[in-house]
């Protein structure tokens, strides 16, 4: 028998709240099925600084501001369960999932109950998260209810820029593109990790730019909904896009949090495939949302597998202010890396492995294959393949449990085609370091820590059906 069902029938007879009993596949659960239809997470893009959603946000903030740190609805609670440096930690604390399969799930399990307890905290019962929609060019300021010096919604630990409003995110900073790019969910989940997820971390700066002080700032929510809006449009794109439903552990690793009367509750992969159906809740403007679930697997899953190709046999690569490049020999690869860049079922990855920082290293690096020498690097050009940019794994101050270098994948098919056409026997990886847009022009930012990248290759990622 289903657990779920066995743990769900427990509840309820336990007299569980109604919250706390809709863990588990909704499937069997008739009081779900007559729910009233979900409640829509807006843009903030179409809200004034005034709007009831806003008016309960900070009431709810100020209001958990006031409790203390050992109860769980309090502010410093919530955000500690995403990181913190306070010790000794307490139940759930610490426990965000960075560079691993878990990011987009945890992180929706995350929203779901901090939700629940602004909406109580508000009083305001049909109350749901905004969302940052920074995807819209018309939206890369912070938002201006975060920027009143005046509101709880403002920060003094953020970007001078971000929080003054003449700073803006460069467009390779929110770009998904990449993300979508990828068919294997591990791809794009790590991808959209990196870019836009960490770079919008990177480039607000501040509490936002660091695991264990991140989810202090009330933009972090707001941000994370648009992450989490990304995964249902990465779903619905189609063409083999599918939560990972052959991984147990992804379906049933068990994530404790609190729910709005403080009581522990748990919840797994299963139990937040389908956001309008298992937990209320759909984005303004999304398309229908795809519903998987984990009791019926009817197609056998695509299979990935990663070959490594060359490697770079060079020592460490530093970053640091200056640009970097350096040359990878393809000479004796040169016909398998065009036949496996123009194949549909490959894709060439440049793999970066065992990235390191002390700290966190305040800005982002654009990414190039193949730029000639003499060429400005443009992100508009198909040399450029993605950005790299630290948040928790890789940067060791942040390590809470045992140390995680980071990793990144870059598709570069389309960056190799074009370089293929000079007859180099070498191709340029180049990496350049950018700012925040200020006044909407590019900058330069400090780098704080630099960063080590210990081993480049290039890999072939090849799908089959099994
Ligand atoms: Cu757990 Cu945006 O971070």
């Amino acid at each position: 028998m289903d657990n779920h069902w066995t743990r769900r029938r427990f509840l309820k007879t336990a007299g569980i709240t109604a919250s706390a009993a809709m863990l588990g596949p909704s499937l069997f659960d008739a009081s779900e099925a007559l729910a009233a239809t979900p409640l829509v997470r807006r843009d903030i893009g179409g809200l004034g600084i005034n709007d009831p959603i806003l008016v309960s946000y900070r009431k709810a903030v100020k209001a958990m501001q006031a409790l203390p740190a050992s109860d769980p609805r309090s502010w410093t609670y919530q955000a500690a369960i995403h990181g913190t440096t306070l010790s000794p930690p307490k139940t759930a604390w610490n426990t965000c999932a960075h560079g691993t399969i878990f990011f987009w799930s945890w992180h929706r399990m995350y929203l779901y109950w901090f939700e629940h307890i602004v909406r109580s905290m508000a009083g305001d019962p049909n109350w749901a998260l905004p969302f940052w929609n920074w995807s819209s060019p018309s939206e890369r300021q912070l938002p201006a209810a975060f920027r009143d010096t005046t509101s709880v919604l403002y920060t003094v630990n953020r970007d001078p820029a971000m929080n003054d409003g003449s700073g803006s995110l460069p467009a390779t900073d929110v770009s998904f593109s990449a993300a979508f790019a990828f068919t294997s969910f591990a791809s794009a989940n790590s991808s959209i990790q990196g870019t836009p997820h960490g770079d919008v971390h990177v480039d607000v700066g501040g509490w936002m730019g660091s695991v264990p002080t991140a989810g202090q700032d009330p933009i972090f929510y707001l941000h994370h909904c648009n992450i989490d809006r990304l995964w249902n449009l990465w779903l619905a794109q189609g063409g083999g896009r599918t939560d990972p439903l052959s991984d147990a552990a992804w379906k049933n690793t068990k994530f404790t949090f609190f729910d709005e009367t403080g009581k522990q509750v748990q919840m797994t992969g299963c139990d937040v495939l389908r956001a309008a159906q298992q937990l209320n809740y759909k984005y303004e403007g999304e398309p229908a949302q795809v519903a998987p679930f984990c009791l019926q697997v009817f197609k056998p899953p695509i299979l990935y597998r990663e070959i490594e190709l060359i490697r770079w046999p060079g020592p460490p690569v530093e970053l640091g202010p200056a640009r970097v490049s350096f040359p990878l020999d393809i000479k004796a690869l040169r016909q398998r890396l065009m036949s496996l860049a123009q194949s549909k079922t490959d894709t060439v990855l440049l793999a970066f492995d065992e990235v390191v920082s002390e700290r966190p290293p305040g800005v982002v690096w654009e990414v190039y294959v193949g730029l000639p020498a003499n060429a400005a690097p443009d992100p508009k050009s198909p040399f450029y393949v993605g950005n790299l940019s630290l948040f928790g794994a890789g940067i060791r101050s942040e390590a809470h449990h045992e140390f995680q270098p980071a990793r990144f994948r870059f598709a570069i098919d389309g960056a190799l085609l074009a370089a293929f056409r000079s007859k180099e026997e070498s191709v340029a990886v180049t990496l350049v370091p950018h700012g925040i847009l200020v006044n909407g022009k590019p900058t330069q930012r400090k780098v704080d820590s630099p960063v080590r990248i210990g081993a480049v290759s290039l890999a072939a990622q090849s799908e089959s059906r099994q």
